[in-house]
């Protein structure tokens, strides 16, 4: 007995300093990640505003756009992932708020039919800021690819 008890003592010392590893390293995700206390929510918010309000139909589930429409710059309705490669939060704001008709890409031919509706009047302010906080929390950078 006195024999097997000593056998097992290095064996508990490696088992704990294995547990003390991987509790460090559970410890170190939520400060890696961490945020204002409101900002989970209100991103939170903004993803159910953006699937309640339709913008996943023109937009997409993934932000990744893609939607066809013919005779508008790119021919798609664009994906929202890269938004802040070409503009600032405030700007996307002011684009939900007031909406944009895309450029057309043959003068010629009829407008493209999808267009980017004004929210304003539908959404409040901070509806739209929760939005613009949600597609900031998944934009990616140009840079990342
Ligand atoms: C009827 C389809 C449609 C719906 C619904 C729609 N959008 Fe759009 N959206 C567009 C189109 C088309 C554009 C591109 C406008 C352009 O090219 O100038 C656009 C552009 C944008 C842009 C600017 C992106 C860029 O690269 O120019 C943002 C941000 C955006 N939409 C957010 C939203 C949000 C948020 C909602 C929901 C509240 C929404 N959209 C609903 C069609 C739509």
């Amino acid at each position: 007995m006195v024999i097997s008890s000593s056998l097992s003592l290095p064996y508990l010392a490696r088992s704990r300093r294995a547990h003390c590893g991987s509790a460090r390293k559970l410890r170190a995700i939520p400060y890696i990640d961490s945020n204002p206390s409101r900002r989970p929510a209100a991103i939170e918010a903004g993803k159910q505003s953006f699937a309640r309000f339709g913008c996943v139909g023109c937009h997409g589930l993934q932000l990744q756009g893609g939607v066809p429409n013919p005779n508008s710059q790119g021919g798609e309705v664009p994906s929202l992932l890269h938004a802040s490669d070409d503009y600032t939060k405030e700007e996307v704001v002011k684009i939900i708020q007031n909406g944009k008709v895309p450029p057309v890409e043959n003068t010629a031919k009829p407008a493209a039919p999808l267009y980017m509706p004004p929210w304003k009047s539908v959404l409040t302010d901070e509806d739209i800021h929760r939005i613009a906080d949600y597609l900031w929390s998944l934009q990616k950078k140009k840079d990342a690819w």
